[in-house]
């Protein structure tokens, strides 16, 4: 593939994670890359040798994000894909809803979105049209105890992905959703419960990828298994929702 007819990508949590298998996926596939992230090492290591760009970025700073819009779109000509996959998660105990935890993580994994959403569709605008793919996850479909702000924010990216794909579709922008199951990152490292039907990080990028570039469907959510099993909790009746929510909680509670 001649270099101007490689398609463009805009990876933001491009330096670890699903988000750096996948820049390194996307690029081995013939992609232009470019990655975001606040470490700059991170984004260099995974940039090494391919055909990917290191753009720095805290999603937390709206100039910036319009910035690296514009620095990107300049530099590389266009975009065609961006996934957003920044996310800040910290176990949380049952009953801490301190605001300055609750703020971080809204204000990354939520209002990280909303900061990218005008720069990138006017750019999208500009170019003819484009892709965005927003990285929620298996636990945006229910709220489970010591996880209430991470999946508050990620059950907001479903709903705000729902309205934002049927307003800009007129627009020629299509608007994605992701949910993972758990896979191994520096995030789930953190962890100290059981994670069910674990992945590794190649195949879920490998998974989230191959759903970007050959189907057509707005969710894609792996692995199916446990995207079914919470999927029919959020169709339970409330008590034996809450039945099987309490055992969640930790003994000593
Ligand atoms: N691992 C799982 O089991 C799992 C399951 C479902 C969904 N997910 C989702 O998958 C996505 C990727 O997570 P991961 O598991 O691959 O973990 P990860 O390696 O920790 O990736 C998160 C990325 O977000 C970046 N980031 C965090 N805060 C940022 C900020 N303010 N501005 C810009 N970038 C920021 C981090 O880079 P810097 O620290 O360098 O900024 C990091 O590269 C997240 O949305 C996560 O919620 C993960």
């Amino acid at each position: 593939m001649a270099d101007t007819e490689k398609k463009i990508a805009w990876i933001i949590g491009g330096g670890s994670g699903i988000g750096a298998a996948s820049a390194r996926l996307l690029a081995d596939r013939g992609w232009k890359v470019a990655i975001s992230g606040r470490r700059r090492e991170k984004l260099d290591e995974v940039a090494a040798g391919r055909d990917i760009h290191p753009f720095p970025l805290d999603v937390t700073d709206a100039d910036a994000v319009a910035d690296v819009v514009a620095q990107i779109s300049r530099t590389l000509g266009r975009i065609d894909l961006t996934i957003f996959g920044a996310a800040a998660w910290q176990p949380s105990e049952p009953g801490d809803y301190a605001f300055d935890k609750f703020q971080k993580v809204v204000d990354t994994n939520l209002l990280g979105v909303v900061r990218l959403a005008n720069p990138l569709f006017e750019q999208y605008e500009k170019q003819g049209g484009g892709e965005l793919a927003v990285i929620s996850s298996v636990a945006g479909y229910v709220g489970l105890p010591r996880a209430a702000a991470y999946n508050a924010t990620k059950s907001s990216l479903i709903s705000l992905t729902e309205s934002m794909h049927a307003e800009m579709a007129p627009r020629n922008i299509n608007v994605r959703v992701v949910a993972p199951g758990f896979f191994k990152s520096e995030l789930t490292e953190k962890n100290d419960f059981p994670m069910p039907f674990l992945l590794e990080t190649e195949d879920a990028a490998r998974r989230m990828v191959d759903g970007l570039t050959n189907s057509k469907s707005f969710e894609i959510a792996f692995p199916k298994r446990m995207a079914f099993i919470l999927k029919f909790m959020r169709m339970l009746p409330y008590p034996l929702f809450f039945a099987i929510t309490s055992r969640m909680m930790p003994k000593d509670n």
